[in-house]
């Protein structure tokens, strides 16, 4: 096999060296293309590689003719919607251990010659029952933290923040923007975000996975000692295991596609045709969504800017909404073609293209390294989850974007587009973010961090 497939790579195809990987990613966008992409990666080093996964967004099989797949039913429809973690994970159990019980047992009656020994499983750290079921086999388990280490830092002190009542002091407005002494460079405002309401049955969910991670045989990481050098020594202290921080992962392979939706070809075609760093990029990542009130907030906020801008809307990512009829009548028009809205986007290739000089995302983690990996600035819209915190480092640690503080709101909008394109302040904050984009680079390249995390990983797998 060659490397075409793979697209342009950093790294030569290794000889096979006899050992198969198994993979388990988590069925939803942001996960599944950065299991890929390390899937992709090892088999450049030589490993086989086997994809178990749900039948729920299971990945496009054509786009990896070099992998195996084992698919196994979940109960849900292929694209459902609307599911839980929990249940999720409930239902996964059972099938997930017969799928491996079969992969074993096709290994031990392969014909001599043909059988490859199992190194290990890579999983998703969302799964939550994969310790018992991997110790049945006696096969060791690596964790694939697909987000960044800062998060898994305040999931750490969590029951910490809950002791000390903090989601109860936190509603005095005052104590908001003030930083959480445990953890100073996060504000007691990201915490309510990210926690939200109900922060016990969260402390609950994340303590299960934590647990996972702790017993595991090495977590990899989509991240890189250039973000998260400091964070890395809390994490080592608390996970006594080895860790890879082996990210960015979607720069090793830049051609390769693990969308699970097709790409809108328009929205390249329509940037061509623009000015250098002259277009604002909007997308909110795979599964967020908003009100109609918070759309048109949205639209007027931009229409309003005067600046042009390619907006991914997702069909239902308005509540109550097919696609975009909640647009006011002639607002496209009234836009005068500085506007572009498509279902989906190469979001890769969009950020990599000259013309596009800002990016409004919600900081979803994958999001936030593929623009900084192009040296895009960005506005942060930030959501829940992960994303509260990687808008703070955005913002506060790496400097390479402005907040949004009033969450959708045309006026503030409209500012933070005009401070980003316009005003000297983007300037500034594009000449960090070009910065940041070269030792982002450099960590991939022989002598890099991740570059040498990447051997050190495949040294960690050959040992098993
Ligand atoms: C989810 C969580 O929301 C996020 O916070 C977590 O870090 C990962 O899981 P998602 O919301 O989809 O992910 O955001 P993100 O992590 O940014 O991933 C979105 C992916 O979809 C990116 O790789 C992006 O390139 C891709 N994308 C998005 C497209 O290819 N086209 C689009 O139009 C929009």
């Amino acid at each position: 096999m060659d490397n075409n497939h793979l697209g342009e790579t950093l790294l030569p195809l290794a000889p096979k060296n006899g050992r198969r990987v198994l993979f388990f990613p988590y069925p939803l966008q942001g996960h599944i293309s950065p299991m890929l992409n390390l899937a992709n990666l090892l088999h450049s080093k030589g490993f086989t590689i086997t994809i178990i996964h749900t039948n729920l967004n299971s990945p496009n099989q054509s786009d990896y003719p070099h992998f195996t797949f084992r698919p196994f039913d979940d109960g849900f429809p292929p694209y459902s919607k609307g599911w839980q973690l929990a249940t999720l994970c409930s239902r996964c159990v059972e099938p997930f251990r017969e799928c491996l019980a079969q992969i074993f047992l096709s290994d031990h009656t392969a014909p001599e010659g043909e059988r490859e020994s199992i190194a290990c499983l890579i999983a998703d750290g969302l799964w939550n029952f994969l310790g018992a079921a991997v110790y049945n086999f006696k096969l060791p388990m690596i964790v694939l933290r697909t987000g960044n280490m800062s998060n898994i830092v305040a999931n750490v002190k969590l029951p910490c923040f809950i002791e000390k009542g903090y989601f109860d002091h936190t509603k005095e407005g005052s104590k908001l923007e003030a930083a959480v002494p445990e953890f100073p460079t996060i504000k007691f405002k990201d915490i309510l975000k990210t926690y939200g309401s109900n922060p016990k049955a969260i402390c609950e969910t994340l303590t299960a996975l934590l647990k996972e991670m702790r017993a595991s045989s090495g977590v990899i990481w989509n991240s890189c000692k250039e973000l998260e050098q400091s964070e890395l020594q809390m994490i080592c202290k608390e996970f006594p295991v080895p860790h890879f921080l082996i990210g960015p992962l979607h720069k090793y392979f830049p051609a390769s596609s693990s969308s699970l939706v097709a790409h809108d070809p328009s929205s390249i075609s329509w940037l061509n045709s623009k000015a250098p760093n002259s277009v604002l990029y909007v997308s909110f990542g795979s599964i967020s969504s908003m009100d109609e009130a918070e759309f048109l907030e949205t639209a007027w906020g931009l229409a309003n800017s005067m600046q042009q801008f390619l907006w991914v809307v997702r069909p239902g990512s308005v509540r109550g909404s097919q696609w975009l009829e909640s647009l006011p009548d002639g607002f496209i028009d009234k836009l005068d073609g500085r506007g572009h809205i498509v279902k989906w986007a190469p979001q890769q290739e969009v950020l990599a293209h000259q013309a596009t000089g800002g990016f409004w995302t919600h900081c979803g983690w994958n999001s936030t390294l593929e623009s900084m990996c192009e040296g895009v600035p960005m506005i942060c819209s930030h959501g829940i989850m992960d994303q509260p915190i990687n808008a703070r480092y955005v913002t506060d640690v790496w400097k390479v974007g402005i907040e949004l503080e009033k969450g959708f709101d045309s006026e503030e909008i409209k500012m933070a587009i005009r401070r980003l394109m316009v005003d000297k302040e983007g300037q500034e904050i594009r000449e960090r973010s070009s910065r940041l984009k070269e030792s982002l680079s450099n960590c991939l390249k022989q002598g890099g961090s991740s570059h040498d995390s990447v051997e050190s990983l495949v040294d960690h797998i050959l040992s098993f």
